[in-house]
């Protein structure tokens, strides 16, 4: 599919300030439920707001990538048509809450995440788990590769940033499958940031090295946050690769059923997300991409980071919206 199109123009521009409305609206929603120890009712209340601010925006949208299948998920489920029905025909990428049990415990780096791009051009990926690989911008293409093992990865990363191993920084999420890459990777002397949860943002912590101090996201992780993280990396540059990982028959038919036939394929980036993408993400815990909300008895205060591929244009905003 092209966008030069005049059918399938994709007005980004128009859109993205739209978009910012949903994330910020879903985190918004969420706000009373942060260190409320429910995190079924933090994603619910996420959930519905973002479904509703949506339906607001003039797009013939398909979720994509969303809460679930149709008999697991009664809203923002994949396949769920949304918008006004008025406008470019989108694939929508989100996760109303990334992060519910960070959000449930006020912990770091929950985010509302979501993305648009023109029909057909992001990854359908069924929820299994992605084994996944991200640095930052700057570096020759492929120098690191999901082919390599760990500690050649940080090895080709040291190398190729003129450092020695030790001032490599990865973050990894604290698993127990993740216990022998751990270990490998404690002998190359590289730092770990073991992260909880939330691999979203700590693909995103990648892309801003000088900010967060991140060189290397690596490990598995949900394949539809992989999808998310790529169309975040392809607004802020760095590289990703991705590869589907099947535990059971159940997983690979939700493959077949994505139309995903080759199931050892490893994606880059721009095989996840083939065209320009807008994505936008509010915080709702305080993180080292964007500021949690403050709550205040007379207003919430939001913080949204707004990208577009097409220009590479990294906005942050900051909401103030009163309460009444
Ligand atoms: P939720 O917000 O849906 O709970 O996801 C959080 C998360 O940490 C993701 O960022 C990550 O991709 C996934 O869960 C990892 O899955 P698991 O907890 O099964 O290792």
């Amino acid at each position: 599919m092209s966008t030069d199109n005049p059918e399938v123009i994709f007005h980004d521009r128009l859109l993205s300030l739209g978009l910012a409305r949903v994330s910020e609206a879903a985190a918004m929603a969420s706000a009373r439920l942060v260190g409320r120890g429910d995190e079924k009712a933090a994603d619910q209340a996420a959930v519905n707001a973002m479904r509703d601010q949506l339906n607001l925006l003039d797009i013939r949208g398909t979720v994509v990538i969303g809460e679930g299948e149709r008999d697991e998920a009664p809203m923002l489920f994949i396949g769920e048509e949304v918008g006004n029905g008025d406008g470019p025909e989108v694939d929508i990428a989100l996760d109303p809450l990334e992060g519910t049990t960070l959000t449930a415990k006020d912990m770091p780096n929950a985010l509302t995440v979501i993305a648009m791009a023109p029909r057909g051009t992001l990854l359908h990926a069924p929820d299994v788990y992605m084994e996944k690989l991200a640095i930052g911008p700057g570096y020759a293409k492929d120098v690191v590769s999901l082919d390599m093992t760990p500690t050649e990865r940080v090895s080709a990363l040291a190398q190729a940033k003129g450092c020695s191993m030790e001032d490599i920084t990865l973050c990894v999420l604290e698993r127990p499958r993740h216990e022998d890459m751990v270990a490998e990777l404690r002998q190359t002397g590289a730092a770990i940031r073991l992260i909880t949860d939330g691999d979203v943002a700590g693909v995103i912590h990648c892309a801003e090295h000088e900010i967060t101090g991140i060189d290397m996201y690596m490990g598995s992780g949900g394949a539809p946050e992989g999808v998310l993280a790529a169309s975040a990396l392809k607004c802020m540059g760095g590289q990703m690769w991705g590869k589907l990982l099947f535990r059971n028959d159940d997983e690979r038919s939700r493959a077949a059923k994505a139309g995903i036939t080759d199931l050892n394929r490893i994606y880059s980036r721009d095989e996840m997300v083939t065209q320009d993408v807008i994505f936008s993400a509010t915080g709702v815990t305080d993180g080292s991409i964007v500021m949690g909300m403050k709550r205040e008895p007379s207003f919430l205060e939001t913080e949204t980071l707004l990208m577009r591929s097409k220009t590479g244009s990294v906005r942050r905003m900051r909401y103030r919206n009163p309460i009444r």
